[in-house]
């Protein structure tokens, strides 16, 4: 029995993740269950899956979590504050965290995680872009084991040979991310000035929380996985190629050195790669219906768009630069969507703010945990001074 934290079970991808649970009860147990404000959708999985942990980020929804849990009738301890989150992913009989918080919220309960040993299924990407260096250090120092779960990752980690060591050693070329295009492949750019959350959050193939979905539409989604790619699997970022697939059936390839090239495909559902490695090694049912190949038809592939997507470029720049480059591009952006979402700034400015900000701030060596955060604050200071500027312009 595999005792398992959710970080951030209230949303899509802790969902997903208690639905696998919820089919395998003799394997898995839903131990402690996070969110961050939202308590009656936490007290409802409560009900459902009787964890023995409760947490909520957000102390002003501590009291009404309890209530709803006492009035359910059920013992399940709370805690609240943002420290709960670190309990939650630490506690000794937690086998498995779902590293599942959207954005660098999830970074200190996921380098928690890594450095008390836990396997940990790790969903938020952003923790991985900001702290690289300083999460793979958590990782190896605390021997815990890192499985991802973006289901490009996931693939990766499927194509490749199981035992360790470089690419060279492993015979490997490169890996070929998989990119679905997002809502707006086609669109002309002189066109993008108008597009709402609503459009953006509209993804042709996944259904995601709102910001990944905004992240997939710029394609900064794409860029942040360029660089987790470089930190899971020490690929240079040459060895780091994307191809636009619209049909998101092949969800990443590796190319070896004699031109072979290994793909894993699947139906678009996240349920796919959580229950991959929800059960490493061994494989479980996950719920997702078979491919069927002969009614898709057929599988279409594009180069990237650097000009319409800048995105792209911006973060294969910021893997370059290196440092603090990659958490300024991550903080920037997550200033630069909330904006939008909260119709603050217009689709096309949000990768205006990013380059702005990695040009004011530029890389600085990145050492400890410190470094990280000092750079993701002054790059969310500085995003919302340029977003400010752009809203009195507009007004
Ligand atoms: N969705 C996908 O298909 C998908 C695919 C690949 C990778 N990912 C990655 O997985 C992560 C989660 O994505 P998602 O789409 O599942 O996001 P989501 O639906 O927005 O859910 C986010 C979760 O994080 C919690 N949360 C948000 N801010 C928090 C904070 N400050 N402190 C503590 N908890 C917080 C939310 O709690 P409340 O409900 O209380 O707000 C919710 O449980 C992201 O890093 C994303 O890039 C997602």
């Amino acid at each position: 029995m595999r005792r398992i934290a959710i970080l951030g079970a209230t949303g899509s991808i802790g969902k997903s993740a208690l639905d696998v649970i919820a089919r395998h009860p003799d394997r898995f147990e839903a131990y402690a269950l996070t969110a961050n404000t939202r308590a009656e959708e936490l007290a409802e999985l409560c009900r459902q899956f009787r964890p023995r942990l409760a947490c909520i980020a957000d102390p002003a929804a501590g009291p009404l979590l309890r209530k709803l849990l006492r009035d359910a009738g059920l013992k399940t301890e709370v805690l609240t504050g943002a420290e709960s989150l670190v309990e939650a992913a630490t506690r000794p009989d937690v086998d498995s965290v779902v590293a599942s918080i959207v954005g660098a919220a999830g970074l200190s309960s996921s380098l928690a995680a890594a450095h008390a040993g836990k396997r940990i299924l790790l969903a938020n990407k952003e923790a991985l872009v900001m702290a690289g260096p300083i999460f793979m250090d958590a990782v190896r120092s605390g021997g815990a084991t890192l499985l991802p779960i973006d289901s490009e990752h996931n693939a990766i980690f499927q194509c490749l040979p199981p035992e360790g060591g470089s690419f060279r050693d492993r015979g490997v070329k490169k890996v070929l991310l998989t990119a679905s295009g997002g809502p707006f492949r086609l669109r002309d750019r002189s066109t993008m000035h108008g597009i709402t959350p609503e459009e953006a959050c509209a993804h042709p193939n996944w259904v995601m929380g709102r910001k990944i979905s905004v992240d997939s539409a710029t394609m900064m989604n794409k860029g942040l996985e360029v660089v987790e790619a470089h930190w899971l699997f020490g690929a240079t970022s040459s060895q780091i190629e994307v191809v636009i697939h619209p049909q998101s059936v092949i969800h990443s390839m590796v190319e070896y050195a004699d031109a072979s090239v290994i793909a894993q495909l699947g139906n678009p559902d996240m349920r796919t790669p959580i229950a991959q490695v929800l059960a490493y090694p061994e494989r479980i049912d996950s719920g997702v219906r078979s491919l069927d190949l002969a009614t898709i038809g057929t599988l279409t592939f594009e180069r990237p768009d650097f000009k319409r997507f800048p995105a792209l470029r911006i973060a294969y720049d910021a893997l370059a630069h290196g440092g603090t480059a990659p958490a300024v591009m991550n903080a920037a952006n997550e200033v630069a969507v909330a904006a939008f979402l909260d119709r603050r700034l217009p689709f096309l400015q949000i990768t205006t703010i990013i380059e702005e900000t990695i040009n004011r701030l530029g890389a600085l060596p990145l050492q400890s945990l410190d470094d990280v955060l000092a750079a993701d604050l002054a790059a969310r200071e500085h995003a919302s001074q340029l977003i400010s500027r752009v809203q009195l312009s507009a007004a």
